[in-house]
């Protein structure tokens, strides 16, 4: 149990996308270890592009801030041009890796299937997974919300064992609210996140339900970070264009109880 009654420990992911240097992604780590200090009632991460990751997690090294990539491929070597593998995501000191993301599913050609391979890979070299999901505008104005999310997290964790159901994170992330300044009202996000549990607890069982952290993103930012937060079945945040800036980043960090 940790503080607020929750037992879930909160995580607060900066998701940097396509931004930052190398050297602006270690500058920015080490000014945000300095302006947090020590954490022990939540869980912080950035994700650097690939480039940035070896800098980054340099600069993380034996401070409360850890690193996750933004993807990872399912083999661990071999002739597969352009891809990291989880083992050399590992090797560097990656803490977890984002997957799935709506980014990627939109604009690389990422399926479901895809997506399984990839929640495992990166469980078996021990890599948290931060599974994204969630539904298009068109799927939410069709009512189709629910059915969008009944699919996706059973098939994005069809070949997690039933004991590391609680060892993957997922986020989810409606597509119209990434970017775009629409944020899920608590409540929406809350109610489709109760629903990405339930399918947890159909695959899994209760135990997994329970012990899986389910985050929400989407246009998170300092003015909505404190009503998110108080939602019971929100357990952290995926902040894209927020994440950017130091000042925002650690008022999201810092979010207060509601
Ligand atoms: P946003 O991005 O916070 O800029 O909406 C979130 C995400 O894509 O993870």
């Amino acid at each position: 149990m940790v503080r607020g009654g929750r037992t879930r420990v909160p995580l607060i992911v900066g998701n940097w996308k396509m931004f930052k240097t190398s050297a602006e992604g270690a500058q920015f780590v080490r000014e945000l270890v300095d302006a947090l200090g020590a954490l022990d009632d939540r869980q912080v991460m950035v994700a650097p592009p690939f480039t940035g990751l070896y800098e980054a997690a340099k600069a993380a090294e034996g401070t409360s801030i850890s690193v996750a990539a933004q993807d990872v491929f399912w083999e661990w070597e071999g002739a597969y041009t352009g891809e990291v593998s989880a083992t050399m995501l590992a090797a560097l000191g990656v803490s977890a890796a984002i997957i799935g993301h709506s980014e990627r599913r939109r604009y690389f050609g990422e399926t479901d299937e895809s997506v399984a391979k990839k929640v495992w890979a990166a469980l078996d070299r021990g890599l948290l997974p931060i599974m994204c999901v969630g539904e298009t505008e068109e799927e939410r104005e069709a009512g189709l919300t629910e059915e969008v999310l009944a699919r996706q997290v059973p098939a994005g964790l069809a070949s997690v064992r039933v004991e590391d159901g609680g060892s993957v994170a997922i986020a989810y992330e409606p597509v119209w609210a990434i970017g775009t300044g629409k944020t899920a009202t608590p409540e929406v996000a809350g109610k489709a996140i109760a629903h990405v549990r339930e399918q947890v607890k159909d695959t899994f069982g209760p135990e997994a339900a329970r012990a899986m952290r389910i985050l929400y993103g989407g246009s998170v930012g300092p003015d909505n970070i404190d009503e998110l937060m108080a939602q019971p079945g929100i357990d952290g945040v995926l902040v894209g264009g927020a994440s950017l800036q130091l000042g925002s980043f650690v008022r999201i960090v810092r979010y207060e109880r509601a």
